[in-house]
Parts: C-alpha cells; sequence; structure tokens
C-alpha cells in the first residue's frame, strides 16, 4: 500500500494503515491482550442476556392464518401444523393466538376454483371470504390488528397478481382493480393493506384511494421487495393457487440476483405513502433486510414464508433438527438483521415458546 502522508496527522486507527485486514490478535497471542476475554460475557445465562443485542417478543410476531369457505379445519398438506380455517373456527383460532400474546394477524383466502375469473371480480366482492372473516376477527377481537394481502392471485383464472391479457400481465388496469380491492377490505374492517401484487405505483394510488374514502388511518405494508421465489410453493396450495398458475411471476417479481434494485422498489413504495416495508421471502434475504434497514431506517418487516417454514418442519419431523430451536434462531436471525415484524407461520408455537421462557 503507498502511503497517504497527508492524513498522516489525523490519522486515529489502531490498525497500521498498511494493512488494514490485520486481525487484532493473533488465535496463539493471547498474551498481547491478557485482558481481554470474550468468554467471560458468555459463561452464564444472566451476562448472556444481559449483553444480548437482540430480543424477541410476541410483539414482533404477525401470524398469517388461511381462511376457506367450509366449516373445520383442513390440514395444508406442505406445511405441517397448518390448518386452513373455516369461519366458524375463526374466533377459537385467533383467541387461542391472543392468549398466548400475538396481536396481529394476516388472513390469506383459499378461493374455490369455480370463484376465480379472468376478471377477479370475486376481489372486490364486498362479501367475499376475506372481508367475511375480518369483520367476524374485528366483531370479537376489536384490539387485533387485522392484515389483508392485496392483490389478484386468489380469484385469478391464471393464477397471476394482476390482470393478464393475451400472457401479459397488465399494469394500470391491475393498480384500479387493487385500489377497490383494498377499499373492500378497509369498509370490512381491517387495520393494515399489504399490497403483495408488486405492480408499479399500486403504493400511490391505494393511499390515495384509503384517504379518498375517509381511511386515513389504515396502514400499508408494503411488499416492497418480493421476490419471484420458489420458497412460496407451499402457500400456493394453502390458497390454491398453485394449480392455476401459468408460466411464473418474473415480470413482477425481483430477480433473486438483485439486492441495488430491492433499495430502488423501497425508496419508491416510501415515496409513495408506505408506513412499513417488507421483504420476502426472509432468511434466503438477510442481506437485503439488512440493507433496507440501513438505508431507510424505516419499519421493516420480513415474511418468513411457506418453504421456509416447510423446510424447517420437514427436517424436524425427520428428527434432523430440533423445532423448537431452530424455530426460535431462524425468527431471532431476522431480528439481528434489522428486522422489526416478522410474518411466521411459527408465530403460534414461538408465542407459546416464548411464554414458557
Ligand atoms: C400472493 C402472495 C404470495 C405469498 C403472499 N402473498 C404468493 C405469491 O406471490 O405467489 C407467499 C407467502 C408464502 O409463501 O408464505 N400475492
Amino acid at each position: 500500500m503507498t502511503d497517504q502522508p497527508q492524513k498522516e496527522g489525523l490519522s486515529l486507527r489502531a490498525v497500521p494503515s498498511d494493512d488494514s485486514t490485520a486481525p487484532l490478535s493473533q488465535p496463539e497471542s493471547l498474551g498481547a491482550f491478557p485482558q481481554v476475554r470474550m468468554r467471560r460475557n458468555r459463561r452464564a445465562g444472566w451476562v448472556r442476556r444481559m449483553v444480548a443485542e437482540n430480543t424477541l417478543s410476541t410483539d414482533d410476531l404477525i401470524w398469517p392464518i388461511f381462511v376457506h369457505d367450509e366449516d373445520g379445519r383442513l390440514p395444508v398438506n406442505a406445511m405441517p401444523g397448518v390448518d386452513r380455517l373455516g369461519l366458524d373456527c375463526l374466533v377459537d383460532a385467533v383467541g387461542g393466538g391472543s392468549a398466548l400474546g400475538l396481536s396481529t394477524i394476516a388472513v390469506f383466502p383459499y378461493t374455490d376454483d369455480r370463484l376465480k375469473t379472468s376478471d377477479c371480480r370475486e376481489a372486490v366482492n364486498p362479501e367475499n371470504l376475506v372481508c367475511r372473516a375480518v369483520r367476524k376477527i374485528k366483531q370479537a377481537f376489536p384490539e387485533i390488528g387485522v392484515i389483508c394481502d392485496v392483490a389478484l392471485d386468489p380469484y385469478n383464472a391464471d393464477g397471476h397478481d394482476g390482470l393478464v391479457r393475451d400472457g401479459e400481465i397488465l399494469n394500470d388496469p391491475s393498480v384500479e382493480v387493487l385500489c377497490e380491492q383494498a377499499l373492500i377490505q378497509a369498509q370490512a374492517g381491517c387495520d393494515v393493506v399489504a399490497p403483495s401484487d408488486m405492480m408499479d405505483g399500486r403504493i400511490g394510488a391505494i393511499r390515495e384511494t384509503l384517504d379518498g374514502a375517509g381511511f386515513t388511518q389504515v396502514n400499508i405494508i408494503a411488499y416492497a421487495a418480493k421476490y419471484a421465489s420458489c420458497f412460496y410453493g407451499p402457500f400456493r396450495e394453502a390458497v390454491g393457487s398453485g394449480t392455476s398458475l401459468s408460466g411464473d411471476k418474473k415480470t413482477y417479481q425481483m430477480d433473486p440476483a438483485n439486492s441495488d434494485e430491492a433499495l430502488r422498489e423501497v425508496a419508491l413504495d416510501l415515496q409513495e405513502g408506505a408506513d412499513i416495508v417488507m421483504i420476502k421471502p426472509g432468511m434466503p434475504y438477510l442481506d437485503i433486510i439488512r440493507r433496507v434497514k440501513e438505508q431507510f431506517a424505516v419499519p421493516t418487516a420480513a415474511y418468513q414464508v411457506s418453504g421456509e417454514y416447510a423446510m424447517l418442519k420437514a427436517a424436524a419431523g425427520n428428527g434432523w433438527l430440533d423445532n423448537d430451536k431452530a424455530v426460535m434462531e431462524a425468527l431471532m436471525a431476522f431480528k439481528r438483521a434489522g428486522a422489526d415484524a416478522i410474518l411466521s407461520y411459527s408465530a403460534p408455537e414461538a408465542a407459546a415458546l416464548l411464554k414458557r421462557g
């Protein structure tokens, strides 16, 4: 390295400037800093807890639930431990989560194939399953935060998040329907709308629609950096959109190769009025969570998606991982990366574990 004489007098660096990568102490030279023993702060529970940089609480957790339009529960194959819930089971299930300390849920509908059309009209039906579920939950638990997904895929004959014409996913016409969808969800009483469709300009348009109708208090969580990911596979079984999906979502969801682009997506959604930004999937994209948090310092959510849940459950089910430890370690990783909120299908089991201490 070359000398930089003009900076010499100012340098406060402890590490010699000719090798900034030199470790502070060599492994064999503990003698150089005999006073430093990192293990002192790890030697007992009380000190480990005292110096812990991050904590996980039920307040951080958002519990996604699936509803269907029949009575009773139906297990989701690829998501062991997760059921689709009939409206008759809803109050019981949400009450159970609430008793564990969960205070926010996200509602996703399983839509019957017969209700799927290419104009997605069921998405804007004020009596659709999601709206009925929201009313039911808010009536029983006014203090619970309810989040609705805004996207057309549950209602679309093509399984896409936007309207399709001649194989193309149309942007601006989709945004118009999404605005209407967000509006009927707000009218049904949801607290937050969460556009997951990745159409351009939808956050601003939805904000304007909600404000225009007097819903200035409804929050927007923007799925700002949502990647075209195979980890959504089990979810598509749960909501019944997998079989109808023609092609893939690569023309609107992000390329997993990209990271700078996520910052641009987040910047735009914030400019358009997003209150909270989300990164999705979670664990394979912890670097994006960290970059977003550092760059924008705004409330940030992570979505531990269905495929991540399925991976952990499959390994635990085979006895290859300790389920409870894996669940808690994965959730803490989101906090460490910078997430404030975490959507996780493990929310109830994590809440139970947190309660047990
Ligand atoms: C729909 C939507 C998806 C998820 C949340 N909202 C699937 C998709 O984009 O295909 C995925 C959630 C999960 O996998 O847990 N727009």
